[in-house]
């Protein structure tokens, strides 16, 4: 069988002990295909963050295999894995998460800085990123100068630097207004279609579901339900 370009196998979290112990992931097997947005959608509670950071190798299962790019990242030292993140994958979270005292511009040259310290015309790149977002007026402004929308189109700019494979969004649009959120959803979109990203991207917000090229729906731990192409 090949290996998965994105997935996990009978993988297993729990965190706490004894009383304590919530399983946050039971036994879930799940792929990702190259090249495709798949939507993670469950109550709160039932698992989709934790998912999440497994895939983006910030927390290693306590049983089952985590594959990134084909590779058993679990098998990996710490040292490894990290390599693995800043190589392949990329992460967007609700609250933006910008650097607050940098300009538009300065926070994605930085994301191009943590990537690859080495790599010459960082600005021109940022730069470029933030024209194809339509921030050309925006890119020496702070973050709590641009609205929720313009932020976050500053932090996938910033998740993009770099060319990373591989993109995890944990509510990208949960708060922002309908405008700015399609606007996102648009955006990631485009980056499945014409840029061949693996994309991810947990949300309650059904307007997703035409973007997605398959909807997954978790359920305490479990996979509840898959529906869509893949
Ligand atoms: N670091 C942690 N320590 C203890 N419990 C956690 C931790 N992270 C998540 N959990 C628990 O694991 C379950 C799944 O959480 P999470 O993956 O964050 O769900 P979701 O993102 O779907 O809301 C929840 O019961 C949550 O309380
Ligand atoms: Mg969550």
């Amino acid at each position: 069988m090949p290996k998965l370009f994105l997935g996990i196998e009978e993988a297993s979290v729990s965190f706490g002990q004894g009383e304590a112990r919530v399983r946050a992931l039971r036994d879930v097997s799940l792929t990702f295909e190259k090249g495709t947005l798949s939507l993670l959608m469950g109550p709160s509670g039932s698992g989709k963050t934790t998912l999440l950071s497994m895939l983006g190798c910030l927390l290693s299962p306590d049983k089952g295999t985590v594959f990134v790019d084909g590779e058993a990242v679990n098998e990996l030292s710490e040292a490894g894995r990290t390599v693995i993140r800043q190589k392949k994958i990329s992460f967007v979270f609700q609250a933006f998460r910008l650097f607050h005292s940098l300009s538009a511009l300065d926070n994605v040259a930085l994301g191009f800085e943590i990537r690859d310290a080495a790599a010459s015309g960082r600005e021109e790149m940022a730069r470029d990123l933030l024209l194809q977002f339509g921030l050309a007026d925006k890119l020496n402004l702070e973050p709590n100068e641009l609205s929720p929308g313009e932020k976050q189109r500053v932090a996938i700019a910033r998740a993009l630097a770099g060319n990373p494979p591989i993109l995890l969004a944990d509510e990208p649009t949960a708060s922002l207004d309908a405008e700015a959120g399609k606007n996102i959803c648009k955006i990631l979109r485009r980056q499945v279609d014409d840029q061949g990203r693996t994309v991810v991207v947990v949300s309650h917000d059904p307007r997703w579901e035409k973007f997605a090229d398959r909807t997954i729906t978790l359920c305490d731990g479990r996979v509840e339900e898959q529906v869509g192409v893949l």
